[in-house]
């Protein structure tokens, strides 16, 4: 399968989790010894939202807000390339052009953000459009989509299966905003929804989460 594994900053970069990164970069390998071909998305966490925070307060626009936040996620990107040597290419990718170039050679795709204006839910959906992958699997701080916001109300239910259209009722925000989360972007799920892109949702901070998701087990929330 051609798999797009979006890696929530909010899983290992709020705190920066190196036990975790490690783990991740041990999974990536393990598909890739499974056949699979994988296309790895970071965030930037924390991190990227403080220097949103300190772009803010610099007085810059949303647009250079967007854009350091885009430089953090692609440092965490270049550190998981590093952990996966010779599997890895060379470069974090920048582009879509890159990451088709990346994937053309039978190596892990790495990528950060791609442009200000969105998040990197929708640069995985992107991605995960322009080279035709299967599945996309999000490794987020929640065990799946609820039918309400889970941090809000104690009595949300998750959601083993959810489509496209229904989940369109459990955002709160339509509208992109700097360091704005969100169980999956809506952007995103426009692009997934347009393409027929699977997703599953599940809880990254279990990295065998996203392998029981791959293997089609029962895990987080399936989305199509
Ligand atoms: P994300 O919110 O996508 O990363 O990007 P994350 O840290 O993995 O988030 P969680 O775990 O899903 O919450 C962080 C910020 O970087 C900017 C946006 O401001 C976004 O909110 N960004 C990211 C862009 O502007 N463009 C991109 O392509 C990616």
């Amino acid at each position: 399968m051609r798999i797009v594994l979006r890696i929530g900053g909010s899983v290992v970069a709020s705190p920066v989790n190196t036990d975790l990164m490690n783990k991740y970069a041990e999974m990536v390998l393990t598909l890739k010894g499974e056949g699979h071909e994988v296309a790895v998305v970071v965030g930037g966490g924390a991190l990227a939202r403080e220097f949103i925070g300190i772009a803010k307060k610099l007085g810059l626009e949303e647009q250079s807000q967007d854009e350091v936040a885009i430089s953090v996620s692609r440092l965490f990107a270049q550190l998981f390339l590093k952990k996966l040597g010779g599997m890895g290419c060379g470069k974090v990718a920048l582009t879509l052009d890159d990451a088709v170039e990346c994937l053309n050679t039978g190596k892990v795709l790495l990528m950060g953000g791609l442009k200000p204006g969105i998040t990197t839910d929708a640069v995985a959906a992107l991605v995960a459009e322009r080279v035709n992958a299967d599945l996309l699997v999000k490794g987020t701080d929640q065990d799946g989509v609820y039918n309400k916001d889970p941090r809000k109300h104690a009595d949300a239910v998750k959601l083993n299966h959810v489509s496209f259209d229904d989940l369109a009722d459990v955002f709160s925000e339509s509208k992109h905003k700097a360091g704005i989360h969100q169980i999956i972007d809506p952007e995103a799920v426009k692009i997934m929804k347009r393409e027929h892109i699977k997703l599953i949702v599940v809880n990254g901070f279990k990295p065998d989460n996203i392998l029981a998701a791959v293997n089609g087990e029962s895990v987080g929330t399936v989305v199509n």
